[in-house]
């Protein structure tokens, strides 16, 4: 999905998502602003839903991994939705509970769970724990028998797949902090360990191999590393692991040049991978799990901003300044993620200004982007920058002591606020 395709320009020229006018919903709301178009997340949920249907007649499940963006509204939207939930911290964990996500549609990951979050989650009963390493499977089985349970784990495993993406998220090669690889034993040596203990029950592996991948090799490549390493478990122990969990990456258009993929193509392809390499390896069909998260909600969302000062400097570029930055999107300056903007009110006039639009911290690398394209910026204009709804305001600060913005979702025409902005009370509450 492309995020012009929920956007829209009304009769007054104003740039409109989700049914609103984002000129009032900037007036009303005050700027910056991250606005969600509720109709685009839930549409993502049901293609990659529907995709499991039909290509793997619904022997699966799709988990929205809340990294992306995380707050109780969007908890509970995944659970209408049907959809599972990957937490990656207590404080993810907390928020789906407190949304009243169940628990047992919950899955836990991380390299290195803290004792408390591995007993937090013991004793919330989430339904699956991704167990990435030997130091914290001794550690949960020690703490499952304490505590008289059995809990059901995954282990994260590194396939050995190069998904050609931005070197700080390939996270499938051997060289990576995440999980137990493949090619040198490692994986098939904590699966015989696990096997051996009582208080864990083996159901799954997982991997994820990537963000913003817009191939499907590597994710076919993956998955038939995986099955046969569920196949080799089976020969070996007799164990039959029973979920395949394939993680997410799945890439999103961030401008127009970005071509990414239909999200049902993925499981198109997967579920042909893992039934043939089931078929030739006499493997069971496992239950096949996804974990998208930036192109569940990163296309429905928009950040809007008011113009400050615009600085032209002859011959070198013109700076055009907004009231948010870094603190409300720290892409650009962590990973030079490119993005489009528009100016909301002029959304109907040609785009001929080149910009640099720049962030109100102090900080020059303090930028939303460079060499960017928009109609004719002046002070006081609504900036809308596209495609922010994933890793924006999970990923916001407090630098510089800025408060982070409200969330507003949209929906037929309506708006309501989903996260509250935050307040200078905020700003000094923990300050003693
Ligand atoms: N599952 C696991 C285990 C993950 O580590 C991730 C993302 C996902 C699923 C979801 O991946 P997605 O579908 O969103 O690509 N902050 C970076 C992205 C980091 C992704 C980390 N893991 C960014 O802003 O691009």
């Amino acid at each position: 999905m492309k995020q012009s395709e929920r956007l829209g320009v009304n009769q007054q020229g104003h740039l409109t998502i989700g049914g609103c006018d984002t000129v009032e919903l900037a007036a009303q709301y005050g700027t910056p602003l991250y606005v969600m178009d509720e109709d685009g997340i839930r549409a993502a949920c049901r293609s990659y839903r529907d995709s499991i249907e039909r290509y793997y007649d619904g022997r699966g499940m799709v988990c929205y991994a809340s990294k992306a963006f995380c707050c109780k509204e969007i908890c509970r939207i995944m659970d209408q939705e049907q959809m599972g939930l990957d937490v990656v911290s207590e404080g993810e964990l907390y928020t789906a509970l407190q949304a009243g996500f169940p628990a047992e549609r919950i899955c836990f990951h991380g390299n290195n769970k803290t004792d408390h979050e591995l007993r937090y989650a013991l004793e919330t009963g989430v339904g699956l724990i991704i167990v990435d390493n030997e130091y914290e499977l001794v550690r949960l089985n020690r703490m499952a028998e304490q505590m008289e349970k059995t809990v059901n784990i995954a282990f994260r495993i590194k396939p050995g797949v190069d998904a050609h993406t931005h070197d700080f998220v390939r996270t499938g090669q051997i060289d990576s902090k995440f999980g137990v690889a493949l090619e040198n034993g490692e994986a098939m040596q904590i699966i015989r360990q696990a096997l051996t203990m009582k208080h864990v029950v083996l159901k799954g592996v997982h991997c994820h191999i990537g963000s913003q991948i817009f191939e499907l090799e590597p994710f076919e490549l993956a998955a038939q590393r995986m099955i046969e390493l569920m196949a080799q478990v089976k020969e070996e122990t007799g164990h039959v692991i029973e979920q395949l969990d394939l993680g997410g990456g799945f890439g999103i258009c961030y401008t127009e040049e970005d071509q990414a993929l239909r999200y049902d193509s993925y499981m198109e392809k997967v579920s042909e991978v893992v039934k043939d390499c089931c078929h030739r390896l006499g493997f069971p069909q496992p239950f096949v799990m996804l974990e998208p998260g930036r192109s569940i909600v990163g296309p429905s969302g928009i950040t809007l901003y008011t113009a400050g000062s615009i600085k032209e400097i002859p011959n070198i570029r013109t700076y055009a300044a907004v009231d948010g930055g870094m603190t409300d999107n720290p892409r650009y300056a962590l990973y030079q993620s490119v993005y489009e903007a528009v100016v909301a009110n002029k959304a109907a006039q040609p785009k001929e200004m080149t910009v640099t639009l720049a962030g109100k911290c102090c900080e020059s690398g303090d930028l939303l982007g460079e060499k960017m394209l928009v109609q004719k910026m002046e002070s006081g204009d609504i900036v809308a920058v596209l495609s922010t709804g994933a890793y924006n305001y999970s990923m916001a600060s407090n630098y510089n002591r800025i408060c982070r913005p409200a969330v507003v979702m949209v929906h037929d025409g309506a708006s309501r606020v989903i996260v509250r902005r935050e307040s200078l009370e905020d700003l000094t509450r923990n300050d003693l």
